[in-house]
């Protein structure tokens, strides 16, 4: 297991525009390393807002060794805590998600409200201060019908993402929509090999024949390119969308820690479904026409998405071992769309179902080649591969910075 100065060694040695050596993809140390460095200091994708519809609704989520409840409270507002119980340490919620109106500890029935408050606590004596003993809170912030958390004391600054991110979401009318599916898979691979395989579509062709009826995977259309170099079809849809008052150009954290950018799907497809038409009936919130394309939200470490206009599809990554990744996907529709009116499941479903056990099998076959004495790290292709050179460059340069050595402290 390496030590997290040998981490350091590793990552500023890399070979840039290459992918990494074994270890950064494996090895209990690095795991360790990027847990405490990012994902237990950035901000983490949780939920879209509308999993938690009414007060009580709860979902839990598990990010290294903490255990977190994201919660929405009597007064409507979404909030984060430790699972944790401050009696003697039990976990209070067990289920992946669920209702309640209090959050009652299994073990001893310690009762915190949903601010997080201690109510109740039985027979701990007349100098009990249930005041000392309220739930932790976890940062939690809703931008706009998706809801981040942030484990850190200090959380980095999120006004940026939180400001871009209600305007281009706002036409979705996400807090006007409700979970039509939910799934979660395991893919045995790393997670930095998880978020790589999303940031490129030059495996598209080879692995993806359904997605690729409706998503183009040219790499200057779904890319990291600027508008003065996008394509011309995305330059036409930007201006349409303009018109009808859709946010859609590209736009980015100066780091590209994060990107939305609304790109057209292929002639004019409407969704990601096999007949390339609209899934669901009930377009999502203001959204002006059918044919809108993607909106592509991704934001790193753990989260990529697309906000159609029929549909939008959220998807969380959250590591949990060395070479194990949790991956859940949630399709959302107009909360007035009705199952079997509406939209049918299946149709809604099919194509990134299909799609994330086609990037799962990828991942596991990239986990298993990289885990060989014979791999070594292989050079990106510049063309087709911008956004993991980019996702790269951002961990290592994110990584190189929080593992570098303290220099030491002047003389008096
Ligand atoms: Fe929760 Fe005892 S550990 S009430
Ligand atoms: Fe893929």
């Amino acid at each position: 297991m390496l030590s997290q100065h040998d981490v350091h060694q590793r990552i500023a040695m890399r070979k840039k525009d290459f992918s990494l050596e074994r270890a950064l993809y494996c090895d209990p140390g690095v795991y360790a390393a990027d847990l405490e460095q990012i994902f237990y200091r950035e901000w983490l994708f949780a939920v879209p807002a509308c999993e938690l519809a009414k007060p009580g609704a709860y979902a839990t989520m598990q990010v290294g060794a903490c255990p977190v409840v994201v919660i929405r409270g009597k007064d409507m507002r979404i909030r984060a805590f430790h699972n944790v119980c401050r009696h003697r340490g039990q976990r209070l919620c067990s289920k992946v998600s669920g209702s309640t109106p209090n959050l009652v500890c299994p073990y001893h029935q310690w009762t915190y409200d949903l601010e997080g408050k201690l109510i109740f606590a039985r027979d701990m004596g007349v100098d009990f201060d249930p005041a000392r003993y309220g739930l932790k809170k976890v940062h939690c912030v809703d931008l706009g019908g998706v809801v981040y958390i942030c484990l850190a004391d200090v959380p980095p600054p999120v006004a940026d993402l939180a400001r871009t991110a209600m305007a281009y979401l706002a036409p979705s009318g996400l807090n006007e929509a409700k979970v039509a599916f939910s799934s979660t898979i395991i893919e045995k691979g790393n997670w930095k090999l998880v978020i790589e395989n999303n940031r490129e579509c030059y495996h598209c062709g080879g692995s993806h024949p359904s997605l690729c009826r409706t998503y183009s995977d040219n790499p200057r259309m779904t890319g990291m390119q600027s508008s003065e170099v996008a394509e011309d079809g995305i330059l036409a849809h930007w201006k349409r969308c303009d018109a009808a008052g859709l946010p859609a150009r590209f736009v980015h954290h100066p780091d590209f820690q994060w990107r939305l950018a609304r790109i057209p799907l292929l002639d004019n497809a409407e969704s990601f479904t096999m007949s390339t038409r609209a899934a669901v009936a009930k377009r999502m919130g203001q959204m002006p026409f059918n044919d809108a394309g993607s909106l592509l939200m991704y934001h790193y470490p753990n989260t990529w998405n697309h906000f159609l206009a029929d549909h939008a599809i959220t998807f969380r990554v959250l590591p949990i071992s060395p070479t194990e990744t949790e991956v859940t996907t949630n399709w959302l529709v107009h909360k007035d769309a009705v199952e079997g009116v509406d939209y049918d499941l299946k149709t809604l479903t099919e194509v990134w179902l299909t799609t994330n056990d086609e990037d799962r099998q990828v991942v596991e076959e990239n986990q298993r080649g990289i885990l060989s004495p014979a791999y070594e790290p292989g050079p990106y292709s510049v063309l087709q591969e911008e956004g993991v050179i980019q996702f790269i460059d951002w961990y290592c340069g994110l990584m190189g910075r929080r593992l570098a050595p303290q220099p030491a402290m002047a003389a008096q």
